[in-house]
């Protein structure tokens, strides 16, 4: 990190009271170890009880559609800008959001129909805006240098040609991106097609995306972070930006997407009515449908990944709370997310088919090129393959129309969610098992767990250009655990 960074970071930390650790030079890896002087953290100050209301974001207006031709066009204008999100009772929290909201407002479209964004930058930083999962040109795709400078304009086309899934936008500014997205820059973009219409899934009101993030707050509401090399865990659990959330609920399907946005915690997921896990279905992972539903009981998201599941509140009566609940240890410790209060009867006539989509899936036979990646924790920072992210760098080149295996060999303790932009990927094995049912579908981000193997298989197409691929623990992206790959003809 030169000077001139830092000096930028400390310029702007000020404005929003964030502080900055530098990383410390040790050569101890600053994981799961969570020792004093690698991270600084406070005491859990967990709330109760569950009162405020859940939040859910506004879905955009288009600002035009024109005409009803095969790729229709939907454009929309967003502006980055400061401002407040009520998060917890007393002040309001100072932001910065995309229309100076938070969460940023939902975008939802339809497979095939071109999207346009105009981001305008009204804010003081450098921005540049990613659509986490999208299978879009380089120039669109929100690289980290590719800045919007403050009060400049950007217009980001997307063509949205890929399966109906939950996705997300957020900044992606070099060194920058755990702050950026800490302090509001995310937000929701889903896409809908035919097919996953047809299967009369909980829609409506009945399907919630739902952001889950920790947070620190200062007594007077500001947020604080520190951008470190081991990634900042917050002691307050807010979902769609908001502390001790409460959402009612009628007795029936519900279709809830969820998006871990935390810069590293990893959320170990269960439903609990009292202390008991209740079995839910997930339906979907990062790029779309499953296969089938997959019935459990608990589910693991890591920063970066979505899952989609649809929680069944009809067993419970009138009158139940059910607890959004975390099983992962990690200091601070936060146990209760959220919380389902059921509080109305409604009949229900929406659907979870057995058969939910056919995934395309390459197989090993297919590939003709494979390349290895090793993740690891050295000279004070993360590294792919012994290197720190040099935008000016080409890592790996890669063409196009290819089917390509990456092994990802994980040296570190740490799990690290490995992110590949520009494809969805499937996932071959885990430490050479085949992936459990839930991971075994479309994947953008996927757990490497510490000292571990994952093998992917993906083929590029669309485009060509520099894409990033990187861990999404974003304190890990930040300390610069990010390569990129050169996608030729
Ligand atoms: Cu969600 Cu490269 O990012
Ligand atoms: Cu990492």
């Amino acid at each position: 990190m030169n000077l001139r960074t830092f000096a930028r970071i400390s310029i702007w930390a000020s404005m929003l009271g964030v502080s900055f650790v530098g990383c410390s030079g040790s050569n101890a890896e600053p994981d799961e170890s969570n020792e004093p002087g690698t991270r600084t953290q406070a005491a859990l100050t967990e709330e109760t009880p569950f009162t405020n209301p859940l939040r859910i974001p506004p879905v955009m207006a288009r600002s035009s559609t024109a005409g009803a031709a095969a790729a229709t066009l939907a454009a929309y204008n967003l502006t980055i800008k400061t401002g407040t999100a009520q998060m917890r009772t007393g002040n309001p929290t100072p932001i910065v959001g995309f229309d100076g909201i938070f969460p940023g407002p939902t975008l939802v479209v339809e497979r095939g129909e071109t999207t346009t964004v105009t981001q305008t930058n009204a804010w003081t930083e450098n921005v540049t805006i990613h659509n986490h999962g999208h299978k879009v040109a380089a120039e669109s795709d929100g690289h980290p240098v590719d800045y919007i400078t403050p009060g400049s304009s950007k217009v980001y086309t997307y063509p949205n040609d890929q399966p109906a899934g939950t996705f997300w936008y957020h900044d992606h500014t070099m060194d920058l991106t755990g702050a950026h997205v800490y302090n509001g820059l995310a937000g929701f973009y889903i896409i809908h097609d035919a097919a996953e219409d047809a299967l009369n899934l909980p829609s409506g009101n009945y399907d919630i995306p739902l952001l889950l993030q920790d947070k620190q707050f200062n007594a007077d509401n500001t947020l604080t972070y520190t951008s470190q090399v081991g990634g900042f865990l917050g002691n307050t659990p807010v979902v769609n930006g908001v502390a001790n959330a409460v959402h009612n609920v009628a007795n029936r399907k519900y279709r809830l997407r969820l998006l871990n946005g935390s810069d590293v915690r990893l959320w170990n997921l269960q439903l609990r009515a009292g202390t008991t896990p209740q079995t839910f279905q997930v339906i979907s992972s990062d790029g779309g449908l499953l296969q089938a539903p997959v019935s459990t009981t608990s589910l693991s998201i890591a920063p970066g990944e979505r899952y989609d599941i649809v929680v069944d509140f009809a067993p419970h009566a009138v009158g139940t709370s059910l607890s959004l609940f975390n099983t992962d240890a990690t200091a601070p410790a936060i146990s209760t997310l959220m919380q389902f209060t059921v509080d109305r009867t409604e009949t229900d006539t929406s659907a979870v088919p057995s058969a939910l989509a056919s995934i395309r899936r390459y197989t090993e036979a297919e590939s003709t090129g494979s390349a290895n990646i090793t993740l690891a924790f050295a000279n004070g920072n993360w590294q792919l393959n012994g290197l720190t992210y040099d935008p000016a760098r080409i890592d790996i080149t890669s063409p196009s129309n290819a089917v390509r295996i990456w092994t990802l060999t994980n040296n570190s303790g740490a799990m690290h969610p490995f992110h590949k932009h520009l494809v969805e990927f499937n996932v071959l094995d885990i430490n050479g098992q085949p992936p459990p049912a839930h991971e075994n579908g479309l994947k953008d981000t996927i757990q490497v767990p510490g000292r571990g193997t994952v093998r992917i298989i993906f083929k590029n197409e669309g485009f060509t250009g520099t894409y990033v691929f990187h861990c999404h623990r974003l304190g890990h992206e930040d300390h610069r655990m990010m390569l990129q790959e050169s996608v030729t003809p």
